[in-house]
């Protein structure tokens, strides 16, 4: 039997392909954990806001790091992000930490921190990890690697949809033009840059409902784990 406490599916993607709905419905199903890695980096973003730090000090950022606490608690429908114990699962969503995150997240003390507080995450539990990086640098071994995409406009569509309901006014061209220059970002950086692993499944959900992109990563688990138990 494969063991669930060994298990990695990492699922990759740009903004708003829909990586993080998916994620934790898999991480349900398959009884793994969910590590939304995203949120780490928007964390330490937030803690630069909050400690009067600019975005652009790698040095300061980078000499904090290793010192600020980012722990996940299990709630519905939202896992809780507590930023050196301070509920902040609101607070990383801003436009101000999502326009400023991509910059903070490039910064290499940043990252080889996060990518070992991630590898731990993994030493007791299966996994289900989305991000930029995980198939390509933290969990290259994994068993299962998506790669999942949408058009920007479709991605655009679904932040609106969601701002809409959090009352949060931006037009339609704005937010496209925001993701286009995340997208860029995140996959132009030096380090780790958002790229599918050689072995990653691309998936496209610009024209799939959430049950459908659900259904197609569920097929792709069940058929590894076949393999997994009939070696
Ligand atoms: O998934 P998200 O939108 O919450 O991620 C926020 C930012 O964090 C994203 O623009 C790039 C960065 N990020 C990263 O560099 N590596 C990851 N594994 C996850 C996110």
């Amino acid at each position: 039997m494969a063991d669930s406490n060994n298990f990695q599916v990492a699922i990759d993607g740009p903004a708003g392909s829909g990586k993080s709905t998916v994620a934790k419905i898999i991480a349900k199903r398959f009884n793994l954990i969910y590590v939304d890695t995203g949120a780490m980096y928007r964390a330490v973003t937030l803690y630069a806001k909050m400690n009067g730090i600019d975005y652009e000090n790698e040095q300061e950022i980078s000499d904090r790091v290793t010192f600020i606490s980012i722990k996940f608690l299990p709630a519905d429908p939202v896992q809780k992000v507590f930023l050196n114990g301070e509920d902040v699962t609101e607070e990383i969503r801003s436009k101000e930490i999502t326009n400023n995150v991509s910059l903070v997240s490039s910064y290499k003390k940043v990252r080889d921190e996060m990518t070992a507080r991630q590898r731990e995450m993994t030493s007791s539990n299966g996994v289900v990890m989305d991000g930029r990086d995980i198939g390509t640098t933290v969990l290259p071994q994994a068993q299962v690697k998506i790669f999942l995409v949408a058009s920007t406009l479709t991605r655009a569509q679904r932040r609106f949809l969601e701002n809409k309901k959090k009352g949060l006014d931006q037009s339609l061209s704005s937010l496209e033009e925001d993701i286009k220059q995340r997208d860029y970002k995140d996959s132009h950086r030096l380090i780790s840059p958002l790229k599918k692993a050689d072995d990653a499944i691309e998936l496209d959900s610009s024209n799939l409902t959430v049950e459908q992109v659900v259904d197609k990563i569920s097929s792709i688990i069940s058929r590894r784990l076949k393999t997994i138990n009939q070696s």
